[in-house]
């Protein structure tokens, strides 16, 4: 299956991600993951991004795009894949849909899970991960169990305002490409308030 998980900051892409991919037997490929990795390993590339990141703001296409698109052309990727993150702009859409045409294969979901703003900087603000596993926790929502916690970190755009800029951005330049994926007739909504358990079962429920 090659699919797109798409949602505001804080939907919760990356904790359904990781719930899914095992049973899909895919690879979940997150732009963001791969933009902190890069930006740890102080890259060429994530000495560019790390600017836009910390202040909420998205990286240039034209760094993104490659990136992700020699990602979706390695072996592990071949019998699908689960984007997450990417594309977020018109022209991020346009580079997939072509990649793919150009490879012979095309997308079989996308699947937008819905929260609304309201929810999403308490969200955003109380998210710790764990770097030894790459959990993700949340201080109130899905608490670290206490043999973890003096290990976790917070990543350094979960601030209030750099939240607010990414859902300034969320709207602005990723909400408008999904009547693109609509009228493709591949798009599936899922409600993402509710329990995380909740918001699997409804995950699965729309691929299935
Ligand atoms: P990225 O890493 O993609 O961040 P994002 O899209 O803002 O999404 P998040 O990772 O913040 O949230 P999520 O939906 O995965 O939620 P999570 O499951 O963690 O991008 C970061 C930055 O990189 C961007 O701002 C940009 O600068 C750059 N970038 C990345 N891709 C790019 C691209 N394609 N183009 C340009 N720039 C790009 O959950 C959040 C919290 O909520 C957690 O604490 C979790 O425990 C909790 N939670 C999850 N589900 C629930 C629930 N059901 N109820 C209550 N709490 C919940």
């Amino acid at each position: 299956m090659r699919m797109i998980l798409i949602g505001p900051p804080g939907a919760g892409k990356g904790t359904q991600a990781a719930r899914l991919v095992d049973a899909l037997a895919i690879p979940h490929i997150s732009s963001g993951d791969m933009l902190r990795a890069a930006v740890a390993e102080g890259t060429a590339l994530g000495v560019e991004a790390d600017g836009y990141m910390k202040q909420g703001l998205l990286v240039p296409d034209a760094v993104v795009i490659g990136m992700v698109i020699e990602r979706i052309g390695k072996a592990d990727c071949a019998h699908g894949f689960m984007l997450d993150g990417f594309p977020r702009t018109a022209p991020q859409a346009a580079a997939l849909d072509e990649a793919l045409s150009v490879a012979g294969v095309s997308l079989d979901a996308v699947v937008l899970i819905e929260v609304d703003d309201s929810l999403i900087v308490e969200r955003i603000c109380g998210r710790r991960s764990d770097p030894a596993t790459g959990a993700i926790y949340h201080l109130r929502f899905n608490p670290p169990p206490a043999d973890v916690v003096d290990r976790l970190v917070q990543r350094k755009d979960d601030t209030e305002a750099a939240c607010v800029a990414r859902l300034e951005k969320y709207h602005a330049e990723t909400a408008p490409i999904v009547p693109f994926y609509e009228a493709k007739g591949i798009l599936r909504r899922v409600d993402g308030v509710g329990s995380p358990d909740e918001v699997t079962g409804r995950l699965k429920s729309a691929l299935a």
